[in-house]
């Protein structure tokens, strides 16, 4: 049975009823173009903004591990922000009825904090994957980040009700931190969201959603520096 945490705090689930794992890898991994962003790469970041149950993070293992060694990068740093993290026990109840995951779920498990306390995680989490877990308010933490990124994905709550995760210093710093070509997506529309992020510089397009969702955002970001 699909068991869906749901936020008190945020009035919001964390991943679609729907299927969170047809979700995560429409928004975020077709949503930037994944696999062939990385294709050639010999290194390739990825930050996400809200790790919440990993969810996102398995999609991008498990599509790693299906791509043929040639067309991978050598080297793939996720980073991720997470205000509030999840107990090993809730993240395996709501992602284990997935088999699919189970190899890459066990792999994130073996490796995930036992405590909560604020600061970085640098985890390896298989060989060539490092996941740095970054516990903390994102609007602390982002700025303080030194990266250079490659690809965004906007994983906060809903606006409505999730404001932080989508304020302008957000935006402000990605720009800061984003490569030559990064990409973005996110499942929201919302209208800040999108004026945010063009302000900042990110060439932004409307695009349809997943399940219920009508539209969602996607866009790039040419402004960057080309990776070393
Ligand atoms: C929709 S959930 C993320 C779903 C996730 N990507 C997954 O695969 O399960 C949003 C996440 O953002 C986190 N969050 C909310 N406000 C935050 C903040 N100010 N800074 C960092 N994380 C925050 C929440 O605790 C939650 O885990």
């Amino acid at each position: 049975m699909n068991h869906v945490p749901r936020s008190e705090i945020f009035d919001d689930v964390y991943f679609s009823p729907v299927d969170g794992l047809a979700e995560a890898r429409y928004v975020y991994l077709e949503g930037n173009k994944l696999p062939d962003s990385w294709k050639g790469r010999d290194c390739f970041t990825i930050c996400e903004l809200g790790f919440g149950t990993g969810l996102d993070f398995l999609a991008v293992l498990q599509l790693l591990a299906m791509s043929p060694a040639e067309d991978k990068p050598k080297v793939l740093h996720y980073i991720s922000f997470e205000k509030y993290p999840l107990t090993k026990d809730v993240i395996k109840a709501a992602l284990s009825h997935w088999g699919v995951l189970d190899s890459v779920l066990d792999a994130l498990l073996s490796k995930y904090p036992d405590d909560s306390e604020e600061g970085v995680y640098d985890l390896a989490i298989m060989e060539g994957v490092t996941l740095t877990l970054i516990i903390g308010d994102v609007n602390d933490a982002l700025p303080e980040l030194n990266a250079q990124v490659d690809c965004w994905f906007l994983a906060g709550f809903k606006p409505s009700t999730n404001p932080d995760m989508w304020s302008d210093l957000v935006f402000q710093n990605m720009a800061r931190l984003s490569a030559q070509a990064t990409t973005f997506s996110t499942f929201t529309a919302v209208g800040y969201v999108r004026r945010g992020l063009t302000s900042v510089g990110f060439d932004v397009q409307k695009i349809s959603g997943f399940g219920y969702k009508w539209h969602m955002l996607v866009g790039t970001y040419d402004g960057g520096k080309q990776c070393a």
